[in-house]
């Protein structure tokens, strides 16, 4: 029992002290990211502490875009890192000129319980691409079970996936982590590999009442940019105070455009005048008369014909009804 007290009071003394001595309190500078393809993803130095609480440095910003791709209802976590002293510079609505050494991140996981983030989550996937002397370089991390490292990884892999919806409807699927061709296929433009997400007109969104871009310029890391309320934004697809052209519009922009605008995927093999950009005018778009077959390719699981082409492995209910209502009522 004394010796109990004596630690307690030895225990308290040490307490008071640390917290005491605040001013002596040199902190240690968190280094920033590498933006090198290391082997582990942990060696990127781009999360705080233990990796699996997906916890970015100080030296890593989150980013939401106003609209995004679907994937399976995987949750999506997106970090956008610049170097030291670096900038991006605005570019008109598109993809702003980043700096070499920039990354960017994806990481792909599913709430066992999407109501309750309390009762875990399962790590599958971290795509990451990197600019290094002018060229995106694609790689992406594959999570080892016990979610404590994620590995560089050029292949395609199959993960059984178990998870209730905020419906509460449990769903088992096979996920399927794409392979570095696959990466390339959406990622690559007139046979230049490019991000998709990261354009000034999709990353102007308010979060928490701050504008996102907004908060690039104060944090001095976009440059050359006009008051943020001059810069276009994609509408948000799932946000009813935009017109439903202006949803689906966006919806086939995220989803879609990648593969279908001059210079992608389909564009180059297949040589048909159908592209989805959101800028596009509906007339040049030809979303008119190709409004049947998207709505057959968007309803079939028939692989090579279903749409999107590569990239998910369950229906999107929502995206799909958008889609029809808005094809249906022109
Ligand atoms: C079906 C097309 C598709 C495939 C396949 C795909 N991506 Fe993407 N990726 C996108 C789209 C669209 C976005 C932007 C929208 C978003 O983030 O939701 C994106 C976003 C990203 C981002 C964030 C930066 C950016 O470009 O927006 C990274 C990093 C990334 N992908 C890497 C990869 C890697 C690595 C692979 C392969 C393992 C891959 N992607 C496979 C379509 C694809
Ligand atoms: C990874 C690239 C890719 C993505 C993403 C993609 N497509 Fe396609 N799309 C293709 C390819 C390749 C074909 C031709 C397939 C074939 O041989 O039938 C095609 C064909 C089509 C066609 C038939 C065009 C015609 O001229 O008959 C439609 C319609 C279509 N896609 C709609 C969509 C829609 C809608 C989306 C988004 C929900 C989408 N695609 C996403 C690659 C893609």
């Amino acid at each position: 029992m004394k010796n109990f007290l004596k630690l307690s009071l030895i225990a308290f003394i040490t307490l008071f002290i640390s917290c005491s001595s605040d001013d002596d309190y040199v902190p240690v500078a968190v280094e920033y990211p590498v933006p090198e393809f290391m082997a582990k993803l942990s060696e990127l130095k781009l999360f705080e502490g233990d990796l699996a609480n997906l916890e970015p440095t100080e030296h890593v910003n989150i980013y939401e875009l106003n609209t995004s791709l679907f994937t399976d209802y995987a949750q999506k976590l997106r970090f956008l890192s610049i170097p030291e002293g670096a900038k991006m510079i605005y570019n008109g609505g598109g993809l702003p000129i980043y700096p070499d050494g920039t990354i960017m991140t994806k990481t792909f996981y599913y709430y066992n319980v999407d109501n309750n983030p309390s009762q875990g989550k399962q790590i599958i996937e971290t795509r990451v691409l990197i600019l290094k002397s002018g060229v995106w370089n694609i790689g992406n991390y594959v999570w080892n079970d016990e979610q404590t490292e994620a590995f560089l990884d050029d292949a395609s892999y199959t993960k059984s996936i178990t998870w209730t919806d905020s419906q509460g409807i449990e769903t088992t699927f096979d996920y399927v982590i794409p392979s570095y061709t696959s990466c390339v296929d959406c990622h690559q433009n007139d046979g230049v590999r490019i991000p998709i997400g990261p354009m000034a007109r999709n990353m102007n969104v308010t979060i928490n009442g701050v504008n996102q871009l907004q908060e690039f310029i104060d944090n001095g890391i976009l440059a050359e940019a006009p008051s943020v309320s001059d810069i276009v934004k994609l509408p948000v697809w799932d946000d009813l105070s935009f017109s439903l052209e202006e949803r689906a519009r966006a919806y086939l922009d995220v989803n879609c455009a990648h593969c279908h605008q001059p210079g992608g995927f389909f564009d180059l093999n297949f040589f048909s005048n159908f592209e989805l950009r959101y800028e596009t005018p509906f007339e040049e778009a030809n979303i008119y008369s190709k409004r049947n077959v998207i709505i057959s390719r968007i309803n079939s699981d028939i692989e090579g014909y279903k749409m999107p082409f590569i990239g998910t492995s369950l229906f999107h209910a929502e995206g799909i009804l958008l889609l029809e209502e808005y094809l249906e009522s022109l």
